[in-house]
């Protein structure tokens, strides 16, 4: 038997074992609010159902999707997230009404580019446990722009947008519908085991399907991506800084790509820290390439532009291994002109400096090793190459050429010759 005041106390006891227990919730998954997205299973649009789930779980919440096929017909624009977890076990899949996407895909706010999918938040997780997939059913794309660059607002499969503290980890991009992912406005995010393939079924062009870009971004990490694709693997642009790729490996696609920058005239922008190590280049065009546009402003974005200003600097690419690279293992060109017209490459006035490349080897399908075209008004500075001897063509024999233009500084190396670029003025040869 309790008196009122045991009971009293026991109640008050009970209160605050109550109260602690919801306070830790935060912090705990189980006390998390769920949402769980359900298809429609007949092939209408799942967009909605997907937007309900975030509004309602979209604050300290979950949000799961099944091992289901949920159909995408709708832009999503799905902002300010706050601590959210995201499940995917099942597909994603992108509607194909050409139409409805050119009249409604939404500027992703970089080059006049558009996307189906904005995603931003604070404290984002998005598991895809390795087989949750995004297909963008990419092929109607590939064969409807015809090759055509950069077509207007062909859209990108996901933006992710004023994103911070935050990881992606186990998805699978398939059939991309142009670029597959974008990191804008972004900082301190991990992305780790995707896997990425935009590959056409047919014999139309993959052009623009690039795996991901980086966009006044900070501290992004790519940790084991894998890309198959038709154009860059992971390319930093604009104001990216503290970008660390790892472990990852890039098939038939141009291998990593900084830039192209300095496509805006006048306006400064940079790439700073940029590392990349331990990864695997097959069958691309280059391991590593720099590109900027040249000093002249020829059209406007995203095909024309130029005169932008602005540095490269502290870049470090090192223990690739190569198979059947096709030219230039590390390339720079700052010859990007309208739609790959003839240009001027001595004018840019962007600034590359401290680049090493290090630790290279495998097979390349011809000399040079490395492709230096600098601007004659904006010289590359310090740039190194070593530890370069494990780099053979594919008879056997050993690379040994180097070929540069505006080169100041070289380190572990002689240049041996000039850069087609140089000859030909359109920085192709
Ligand atoms: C998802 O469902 C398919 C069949 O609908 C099944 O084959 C597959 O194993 C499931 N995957 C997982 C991870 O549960
Ligand atoms: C495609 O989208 C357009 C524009 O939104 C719409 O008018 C048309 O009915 C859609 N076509 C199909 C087959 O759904
Ligand atoms: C384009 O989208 C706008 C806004 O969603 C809509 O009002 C217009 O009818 C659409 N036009 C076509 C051709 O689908
Ligand atoms: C996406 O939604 C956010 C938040 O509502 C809004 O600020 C932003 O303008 C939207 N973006 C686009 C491209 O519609
Ligand atoms: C960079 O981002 C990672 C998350 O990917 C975070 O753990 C780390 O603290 C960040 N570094 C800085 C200096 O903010
Ligand atoms: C990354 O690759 C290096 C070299 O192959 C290896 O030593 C390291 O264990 C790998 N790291 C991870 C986390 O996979
Ligand atoms: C890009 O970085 C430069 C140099 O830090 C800065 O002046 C400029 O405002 C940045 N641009 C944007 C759009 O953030
Ligand atoms: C680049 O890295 C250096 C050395 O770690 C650091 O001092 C500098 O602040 C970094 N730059 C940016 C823009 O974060
Ligand atoms: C690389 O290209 C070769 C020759 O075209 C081809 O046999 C091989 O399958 C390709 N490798 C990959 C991983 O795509
Ligand atoms: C080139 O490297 C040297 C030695 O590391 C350094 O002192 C110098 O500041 C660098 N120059 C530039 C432009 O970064
Ligand atoms: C290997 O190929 C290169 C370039 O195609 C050629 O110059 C060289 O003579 C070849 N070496 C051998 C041993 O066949
Ligand atoms: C570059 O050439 C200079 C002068 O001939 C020579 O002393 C130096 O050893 C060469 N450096 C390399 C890495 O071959």
């Amino acid at each position: 038997m309790s008196s009122p005041n045991t009971a009293l106390l026991s109640l008050v006891a009970v209160l605050l074992l109550f109260f602690t227990l919801v306070e830790s919730a935060g912090s705990t998954e189980e006390y998390r609010k769920v949402c769980t997205v359900r298809p429609c299973r007949d092939g209408s649009d799942d967009a909605p159902a997907v937007l309900r789930a975030f509004e309602e779980c979209g604050n300290h919440g979950r949000v799961e999707f099944l091992n289901e096929t949920y159909h995408i017909e709708s832009i999503m624009n799905i902002s300010g997230l706050n601590d959210v977890a995201i499940d995917l076990k099942g597909t994603l899949l992108w509607g194909t009404n050409i139409t409805y996407w050119l009249n409604n895909s939404m500027p992703m706010g970089y080059q006049n580019q558009s996307t189906a999918w904005i995603l931003g938040g604070d404290r984002i997780s998005f598991q895809g446990h390795g087989y949750g997939t995004i297909d963008g059913n990419g092929q109607v794309w590939y064969d409807f722009i015809k090759g055509a660059s950069n077509y207007p607002r062909r859209p990108h499969a996901i933006t992710v947008y004023g994103t911070t503290n935050s990881v992606f980890e186990g998805l699978r991009f398939v059939q991309s519908q142009m670029w597959t992912m974008t990191v804008i406005h972004s900082s301190n995010v991990l992305l780790q085991d995707i896997y990425v393939s935009s590959i056409s079924n047919s014999s139309t062009s993959t052009v623009n399907t690039d795996g991901c870009d980086t966009i006044y971004a900070n501290n992004i990490t790519f940790h084991r991506w894998e890309v198959h694709n038709g154009d860059d693997g992971i390319s930093p642009k604009a104001n990216s800084t503290n970008i660390l790729v790892t472990n990852s490996t890039f098939i038939g696609g141009a291998g990593l790509a900084l830039g192209s920058i300095g496509q805006y005239k006048g306006v400064f922008e940079t790439i700073e820290n940029f590392t990349a190590r331990d990864c695997v280049f097959i069958n691309t065009t280059h391991s590593a390439y720099l590109k900027t546009w040249t000093g002249e402003q020829v059209g406007y974005p995203p095909n024309g532009g130029g005169g932008g200003i602005g540095y490269i600097k502290n870049v470090l690419l090192s223990a690739f291994t190569l198979f059947n690279v096709r030219q230039f293992p590390m390339s720079i060109t700052q010859c990007i002109n309208f739609a790959g017209a003839a240009g001027n490459c001595s004018s840019s006035l962007f600034a590359i400096s401290n680049l090493s490349f290090l630790d290279i080897k495998g097979t390349v399908q011809q000399e040079p090793i490395v492709s230096l075209q600098c601007s004659a008004v904006a010289p590359c500075v310090n740039i190194t190459v070593e530890d370069v001897s494990g780099l053979k063509l594919l008879n056997g024999t050993r690379m040994r050429q180097y070929d540069c233009d505006n080169t100041l500084g070289t380190l572990g190396f002689n240049c041996t010759g000039h850069t087609c670029g140089m000859a030909s003025g359109d920085g192709t040869c």
